[in-house]
């Protein structure tokens, strides 16, 4: 067994599956949101084609990078995904889900659906059109509130929250599929779980997503900084290029990274509390001279979190390499040069 879970294929190896080199046509689900479009970006600077698709439930496809091909579609509808998937590809980066935990809790039905039946659409999509190669994006949820910190992979997953269980009922869905003796091809597939991710892309006029987003747009906007509960429980917040690399390196290395399930995290962990004092000190405001404000607790939320990250390291060399002020010098860079009237013009 490999962290996670999943059995690593090796018997099952096929040398076609190595990428490094080749150019692909790659699908990437979700590829018009936040990590979707730097992934796209990536894939087609090193010369893959690209396909999207995305429904726009939480994006728009003006976001997506020009180059790729962008095909309107619902991951909870198979009738939308065959067509592409009937051309043929070497590989699905599959990203398309519902993101919010807050939403998961309002509407567990319709999280349910978006990210363990379009996952499982997803996977019945690579077993009947033979698709050698399968990249999913899980969720640090998984772990639920462990005591284990940093966390690493081999840590019994106990989700708290509806959307980690979504996201891990949909994981394990990946790797017990590509672990099916039956099957007569070998299907790679690999999880990350991708812990806070932020930089420039992200939204920051979305109550639903990601705290680093909210606190910016917050800031931008002049509005008071909500903190729930009390403001020390942790987060590990990974710059969206670091998680490029991951994909990509991924790709490059299917042999080692087959069957596997990884962390991606900065290995470091900020509290809350820090996180609204760094983001009100970057934007030069004083300290304890911004409006902040504490709200009670919300359902879901893990104490402390900060991924262990030798696993990723060890298997295929990756290693996150943006400090989280860089990262946030970055993405405020970015939020300025870009902001309209509700928020960023347009994903970098
Ligand atoms: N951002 C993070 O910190 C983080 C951390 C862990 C895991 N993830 C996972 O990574 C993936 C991408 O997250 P993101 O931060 O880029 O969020 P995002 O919302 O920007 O991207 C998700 C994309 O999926 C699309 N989508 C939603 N439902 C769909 C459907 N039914 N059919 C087709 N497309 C659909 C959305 O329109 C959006 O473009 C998600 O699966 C998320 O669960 C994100």
């Amino acid at each position: 067994m490999t962290p996670g879970g999943g059995m690593a294929p090796a018997a099952r190896y096929d040398a076609c599956t190595q990428m490094r080199g080749r150019a692909l046509h790659i699908i990437v689900t979700g590829g018009a949101g936040f990590i979707g479009t730097h992934l796209t970006r990536r894939l087609l600077d090193e010369g893959h084609r690209v396909t999207v698709i995305d429904n726009e439930f939480n994006s728009s496809r003006v976001s997506v990078p020009e180059g790729a091909r962008f095909h309107s579609g619902d991951v909870r509808r198979p009738e939308d995904l065959e067509p592409i998937f009937a051309e043929g590809c070497d590989a699905v980066c599959h990203l398309a889900g519902q993101v919010s935990i807050i939403r998961a809790f309002e509407n567990p039905v319709g999280d349910l659906r978006t990210n363990v039946e379009g996952t499982v659409n997803v996977v019945e999509m690579c077993l009947k059109h033979r698709v050698s190669r399968l990249i999913y994006a899980s969720s640090m949820t998984a772990y639920g509130d462990t005591p284990i910190v940093p966390t690493p992979e081999t840590e019994c997953c106990r989700p708290d929250s509806y959307y980690g269980i979504t996201k891990f009922a949909a994981e394990r869905f990946v790797h017990a599929t590509a672990a099916r003796p039956d099957l007569d091809f070998a299907f790679d597939v690999t999880s990350f779980r991708m812990f806070s991710v932020f930089g420039p892309g992200q939204a920051w006029d979305n109550p639903y997503q990601g705290v680093l987003g909210i606190f910016l747009g917050r800031i931008q906007r002049g509005e008071p900084i909500t903190i729930f509960g009390d403001g020390e429980q942790t987060r590990d917040f990974v710059f969206v290029d670091d998680i490029v690399d991951a994909w990509v390196g991924a790709l490059d290395n299917a042999q080692a990274t087959a069957g596997k399930v990884f962390n991606l995290g900065s290995g470091r962990s900020h509290s809350i509390n820090e996180l609204a004092a760094k983001v009100i000190a970057a934007h030069g405001l004083p300290e304890g001279g911004y409006d902040l404000r504490h709200a009670p607790g919300r359902p879901g939320e893990q104490r402390r979190v900060q991924a262990d990250i030798r696993f990723a390291r060890d298997t295929f060399g990756w290693e996150p390499r943006r400090s989280f002020e860089d990262g946030l010098a970055l993405t405020m860079q970015w939020a300025g040069g870009n902001r309209g009237s509700d928020g960023p013009a347009a994903r970098p």
